[in-house]
């Protein structure tokens, strides 16, 4: 599934991620500036989370309230050793119902035992991106 967007129709491809998506565990891929931090702050509030979401880049994970759940958003940028990540308690994030939303997973992806959907963003030129949405 593929879709382009600009900043004006966010709100359909965050729409797109979510109706797309069969796993509670997203994965989202793209350089640094590609937008990975704009979609979510769209589909944290498609879903109704009521708190501020801001880039997890220095606290590595945000915890974000909606009316029925929690939402987690994770940044794995500065993570070096997959240690850090058991350390941080992701294992029990992954295996919980919650939404886990993660930034920069490469370093988690061989790993994963559960399934999830891999959303990767594109530059296409000046303000337009195009995501590509797999479930693993
Ligand atoms: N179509 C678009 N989708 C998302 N962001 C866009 C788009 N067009 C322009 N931008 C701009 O690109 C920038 C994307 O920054 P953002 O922090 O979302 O990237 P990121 O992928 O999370 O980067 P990082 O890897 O540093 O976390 C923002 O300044 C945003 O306004
Ligand atoms: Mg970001």
């Amino acid at each position: 599934m593929e879709f382009e967007y600009d900043l004006n129709n966010i709100e359909k491809a965050s729409e797109l991620v979510l109706k797309s998506s069969k796993s509670n565990i997203l994965l989202f891929s793209g350089v640094i500036g590609a937008g990975k931090t704009t979609l979510i702050k769209q589909l944290c509030k498609n879903l109704g989370v009521i708190d501020t979401v801001n880039s997890p880049t220095y606290n590595l994970i945000n915890e974000y309230i909606t009316k029925e759940s929690t939402v987690f958003h994770m940044d794995l940028f500065r993570i070096e050793k997959i240690e850090e990540i058991n350390n941080l308690g992701l294992l029990d994030y992954l295996a919980s119902k919650n939404k886990v939303i993660i930034e920069w997973p490469e370093i988690i992806i061989d790993q994963l035992n559960q399934n999830y959907s891999h959303i990767t963003i594109d530059y296409i030129g000046d303000d337009k991106r195009k995501i590509t949405i797999k479930n693993r």
